[in-house]
């Protein structure tokens, strides 16, 4: 399914990024990676600031043409500052995501990486058009100042970053579709890589209580397979879906949610 492929994959230097890496590469694909830190297991790395506008167009001007997948993997979690969290987990992957569309091939895949916080998006929908309004270089730090999110407690920018992208990417769901190109996330629940401990650290008892319902974490290894799944042909008639891989927890909160 992958052999042959060259696929972008960011955040490819640690936990669900370095893993999706090695499934594509293993199945024949050659990887390209892209990520603040030094990553081992890819065929070329570009060492980029994915909150930079500059640094983002200049990875776009150094990227080949004819790429035929786009993993958006790198994230930060959020213990950092509401606006670093947006621009890397929302305004940068975006303005990547644009820009690379002219070097993409026809029937090219884009898979994000959302997450089970961006699960409430429809409670959300004004802070979420407000922030979809907005682009990495419009100045973020007016907007969370005004969102109250330097503030907020309980990580709200990073659940934000995540709505925004789910929803984004639904609303992106035939926007290349002449060129076959398709736009879908994936949510994790937890997954046990070295951000873990800072969402158990941001949601407190909110994560407590999740970890109590559930029999185990995720793995990189629960969640890269259905990233690579994302990419390649066999998923070609999900457009702006948001795949879930969370242990059962947005079946467990829907449930709750309507009494079943
Ligand atoms: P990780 O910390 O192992 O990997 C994140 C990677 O992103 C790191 O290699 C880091 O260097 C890179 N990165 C961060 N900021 C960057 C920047 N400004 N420029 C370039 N690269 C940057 O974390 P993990 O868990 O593999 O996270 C991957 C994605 O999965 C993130 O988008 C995260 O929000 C999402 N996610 C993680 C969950 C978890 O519980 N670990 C749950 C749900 C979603």
């Amino acid at each position: 399914m992958h052999k042959g492929k060259t696929y972008v994959v960011t955040g490819a230097a640690s936990g669900i990024g370095a893993e999706t890496a090695r499934i594509l590469r293993g199945a024949g694909a050659t990887v390209i990676g892209v990520d603040r830190n030094p990553a081992a297991g890819v065929d070329r790395f570009h060492q980029v600031d994915l909150s930079d506008p500059a640094a983002i167009d200049a990875l776009i001007a150094a990227l080949p043409s004819g790429i035929d997948g786009l993993a958006n993997i790198a994230g930060v979690p959020p213990t950092l500052p509401a606006g670093t969290v947006l621009r890397v987990n929302l305004f940068g992957l975006q303005r990547l995501t644009l820009g690379l569309i002219p070097k993409l091939a026809d029937g090219a895949s884009i898979a994000n990486l959302a997450s089970l916080a961006g699960f409430g998006w429809a409670g959300a929908l004004e802070q979420v058009k407000a922030a979809l309004a907005l682009s990495l270089g419009d100045d973020i730090e007016a907007f969370c100042e005004d969102q109250g999110l330097n503030a907020a407690e309980g990580g709200r920018s990073y659940f934000l970053g995540k709505e925004a992208l789910v929803v984004w990417t639904m609303q992106n769901r035939w926007t290349w579709r002449a060129r076959d190109i398709t736009m879908n996330c994936i949510s994790p629940g937890p997954v046990d890589t070295p951000i873990l401990g800072d969402f158990v650290q941001t949601l407190g008892d909110r994560a407590e209580e999740d970890m109590k319902v559930m029999d185990r974490a995720g793995t990189p290894q629960d969640v890269a397979p259905v990233v690579a799944f994302a990419l390649g042909k066999e998923a070609k008639w999900f457009r702006g879906a948001n795949l879930t891989v969370d242990g059962g927890m947005s079946g467990h909160i829907l449930s709750n949610i309507h009494g079943l």
